[in-house]
């Protein structure tokens, strides 16, 4: 205990350097391990858990890559919503998606239980992709394609939000993903709008 105005200069008088309590070296020792479980914990979520997606990243022109976004959609486009192209890929193909200021470019209609190749990358600035109401969230950076092998486990209408604050229209970059049931259905008008009011499935 000080009872002088003390200058940092001088050692505090006192008994500071006395050795921790049993207490606090058991609960260093506690803290301590349950760093360790967590940190063992990433690659085991990364390889059990489902989580931690590992995506295929390559090096890419942000322009070469939207340019084979462009190719994709003249390919397999089925229709337009307010201007931006439907895509419906077949299973197994190459899927692609750009994100850009401030849309995803284009809307894509996938099949549940089919396996697509995703390729996710950004023209102009890092964005973030937040699969909503899911919980998928990847960072988008322009020069890298990140690809995933995806498989749609639920049929519905998706929404993409952007999570990395982009511009002033960050917060209208709402991209589109329909997932059709396996006879090629969408879901009921009645589930689509549950799934953009918010509502969990
Ligand atoms: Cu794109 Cu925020």
């Amino acid at each position: 205990m000080l009872t002088t105005p003390h200058t940092g200069l001088d050692p505090v008088p006192g008994t500071w350097w006395r050795p921790a309590h049993k207490a606090e070296k058991v609960w260093v020792a506690v803290a301590f391990a349950w760093c360790l479980v967590l940190f063992a914990m990433m690659p085991l979520w990364h390889w059990k858990g489902g989580q931690n997606p590992s995506g295929i990243r390559t090096r890419v022109d942000p322009r070469a890559f939207y340019t084979r976004t462009t190719e994709f959609v003249r390919q397999y486009k089925v229709g337009e919503d307010r201007g931006l192209p439907i895509v419906q890929p077949p299973a197994g193909a190459d899927v692609y998606l750009t994100a850009m200021t401030y849309q995803w470019y284009p809307i894509l209609q996938l099949v549940r239980g089919q396996r697509y190749r995703l390729h996710i990358s950004a023209l102009d600035f890092n964005h973030g992709f937040s699969l909503y109401p899911l919980n998928v969230n990847f960072q988008i950076v322009p020069g890298y394609d990140y690809a995933l092998e995806v498989t749609p486990t639920a049929a519905g209408d998706f929404r993409i939000i952007c999570n990395e604050f982009c511009g002033i229209g960050h917060h209208t970059m709402v991209g589109r993903v329909i997932v059709l049931d396996e006879a090629g259905r969408p879901l009921s008008d009645n589930s689509q709008a549950r799934l953009v009011a918010g509502g969990t499935e």
